[in-house]
């Protein structure tokens, strides 16, 4: 007991009350580090230097680097999703959070979903919103969130919430503060799907304090939290879901949730 108090790790104000009721200041703190984003399986890039590539070497670079985390041995990455979920998709209403470079959006896109990208760092989307150009693609949308009041101009009838490593980076009481406002866009019968870290990959890194985790994992990310069914359950309810399957992938670096919306 006395041990996981002292590994449990503060984060500097209480989010979702007073002066952080919208997530303004936790939104800040994530901007700070994820102007940097995963670019191809072990990389990260700046979406700052990318802005300032021609058009055709961001192209080169971004399928270069979308190759690079979904094919040959990094199908187990990111490529078994792709082929899953480009059916499910087509011609449904996807929101995703913490859209990144896009290697998803852009993918579901292309095979017919209606895409809407949300991110917390204003030059991730810049990137996305030129790739989709680039690519023709129209069935898009963007969504810079500076704290959660910017998804109220979006629509309320996503058939798919879609988080991939996003949600894992604040403390839960953030966490909950989010997933209720992206909530009231997904009727009962939506799916909320996730990716997340588990705990035995906390557990295996020294179940270290979610700050020094995040730093470890994710190049300095201020905070990465493990989930599992029971948090994400918590932190979705009084929302009720089914599940439709739950896996640990890629070793237990990664593990999936897609849910079903019951109530
Ligand atoms: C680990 S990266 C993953 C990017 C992308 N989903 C992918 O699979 O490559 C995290 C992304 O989520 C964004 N992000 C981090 N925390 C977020 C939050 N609480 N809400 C929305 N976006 C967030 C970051 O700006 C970044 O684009």
């Amino acid at each position: 007991m006395a041990l996981g108090f002292r590994r449990q790790a503060r984060w500097a104000f209480s989010p979702g009350v007073g002066e952080d009721e919208h997530l303004g200041q936790t939104f800040r703190i994530l901007r700070n580090k994820w102007g940097e984003v995963p670019g191809g399986e072990q990389t990260r890039v700046r979406s700052e230097d990318w802005l300032k590539l021609s058009d055709q070497e961001l192209l080169r670079r971004w399928s270069e680097a979308l190759a690079d985390s979904s094919t040959g041995p990094s199908y187990s990455v990111r490529g078994w999703y792709h082929t899953l979920y480009s059916d499910v998709f087509r011609g449904k209403k996807v929101l995703e959070v913490g859209s990144g470079l896009g290697f998803d959006g852009i993918t579901f896109a292309a095979s017919g979903a209606e895409w809407t990208f949300v991110d917390v760092v204003e030059t991730n989307l810049e990137i996305v919103k030129r790739l989709c150009q680039l690519k023709g693609l129209t069935n898009v949308r963007f969504c810079y969130m500076e704290d959660v009041r910017a998804l109220a101009t979006l629509p309320k009838d996503y058939a798919a919430i879609y988080g991939q490593g996003s949600l894992i980076n604040l403390p839960l009481e953030a966490t909950r503060v989010e997933a209720q406002a992206l909530l009231k866009h997904l009727p009962v019968g939506g799916r909320w799907i996730e990716l997340a870290y588990p705990k035995r990959r906390w557990i295996h890194d020294g179940r270290m304090p979610a700050d020094k985790w995040g730093k470890k994992t994710d190049g300095g990310a201020p905070w990465v939290e493990w989930h599992d069914l029971k948090k994400i359950r918590e932190f979705l309810a009084p929302a009720q879901f089914d599940v439709v399957f739950t896996l640990d992938f890629h070793k237990y670096d990664f593990n999936w949730f897609d849910l079903i919306r019951r109530s």
